[in-house]
């Protein structure tokens, strides 16, 4: 009653016995009864979690999808050739169904199935970009023919080159009349991007999403690309994936798109995002239909979580609630003794010496 007492009058908010407080403030309180209070050795429990999870048994392990993100500068027609690729792919039944609000899309080819990632290409998403190259397997450069190489289409190059990430070249707007092919692969060289017919081994592709043309020759050369790298996940196990992005819907509250790497996502599963946690309580595909089930290399909308979780954050489906509680708890420790630890090295001993 005491503590509560004072947790009142120092204004904390509304407090009661079941009231979860931050380690700073329990120090304090500790502090005043002449306590010390340790924090739990938690980032070893954190990356304990991540090691187990990496362990795939080998004989469950199954053909995924090809998981493609589509970048380059502001306006190169990125969106569109996406569109494009949908229109070209949907059957007449599903033609009213492509009122896509995520920016990632499963796509049927001949081949099978790919899924997309869009990015934005306005310098102010560096950061989406990189999260874009990093949980891809494929990035789709797209390149104006009559705007040619710029700088955010240098940044894209940068960061697939960083992912490891292998790169197909779109050389878009060919329909255009100041369209000049040529003069795009040569810009291009210069990053290490040669065409075949040059004597490299980055595969390009004119098309337009306006007119349709080379589309068809893109989605096979990503199929072929992709089988080369033969992808593979487990969908038996547990499922994890990596936040899209995410918003706080009015009415449905915490809405993230997560797209899952490996295993299944189930309805009602129990997981853990960054800092929030919860239970599925439903999904939404890229078609907007629910679902209740997403495997490898799926997009899907999940509602249901506690707060909204930051994008690139990974999602963990976990035993029970309360595992996955603890869980997002254990990474809220974590951020705040890694905030901890930089600010330590950062004011080192020997820099107060040195004023
Ligand atoms: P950000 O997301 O803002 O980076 O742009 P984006 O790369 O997604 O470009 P978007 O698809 O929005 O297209 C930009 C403009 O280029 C639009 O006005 C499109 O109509 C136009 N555009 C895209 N593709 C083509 C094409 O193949 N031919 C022609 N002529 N115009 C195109
Ligand atoms: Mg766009």
């Amino acid at each position: 009653n005491d503590i509560i007492k004072k947790l009142l009058i120092s204004g904390g908010g509304l407090v009661n016995l079941n009231t979860e407080l931050d380690f700073e403030r329990a120090e304090e309180i500790a502090l005043e009864y002449d306590r010390i209070v340790e924090l739990e050795e938690t980032v070893d429990v954190i990356e304990e979690l991540l090691k187990d999870e990496d362990e795939e048994d080998t004989k469950d392990l199954v053909t995924r999808p090809p998981v493609v993100c589509v970048m380059g500068h502001v306006d190169h027609g990125k969106t569109s050739l996406l569109d494009a690729i949908r229109s070209a792919r949907v059957t007449a039944g599903e033609a009213g169904g492509i009122t896509q609000h995520i920016g990632a899309y499963t796509v049927q080819t001949e081949s099978g199935t790919i899924t997309f990632l869009d990015t934005p290409g306005h310098e102010a998403f560096t950061s989406m970009r990189m999260r874009g190259a990093q949980s891809t397997d494929i990035a789709i450069l797209v390149v104006a023919a009559d705007d040619g190489v710029m700088p955010q289409t240098i940044e894209a190059i940068n960061h697939a080159k960083a992912a490891g990430v292998e790169i197909i070249v779109a050389i878009n707007k060919i329909d255009k009349e100041s369209a000049n092919i040529e003069r795009v692969k040569q810009e291009l060289t210069e990053y290490e991007l040669i065409p075949e017919d040059w004597g490299g081994t980055t595969i390009f592709c004119p098309v337009s999403a306006h007119s349709k043309e080379g589309i068809d020759d893109l989605l096979d050369m990503i199929s072929l690309t992709a089988e080369v790298l033969e992808l593979k996940a487990n969908p038996k196990r547990k499922a994890r994936g990596i936040v899209i992005e995410a918003e706080l819907d009015k009415g449905r509250g915490p809405v993230a798109t997560v797209l899952v790497q490996k295993g299944t996502l189930h309805v009602g599963d129990a997981i853990a995002v960054g800092s929030a946690h919860g239970k599925v309580r439903a999904m939404i595909d890229d078609k907007g239909k629910r679902v209740k089930t997403a495997g490898p290399s799926t997009p899907v909308e999940i509602l249901g979580l506690s707060e909204v979780p930051f994008a690139g954050e990974v999602c963990m489906a976990m035993d029970n609630e309360k595992e996955a509680r603890s869980t997002a708890e254990k990474f809220i420790a974590y951020g705040r003794e890694k905030m901890l630890s930089e600010t330590k090295s950062q004011l080192s001993l020997d820099d107060l010496f040195d004023q």
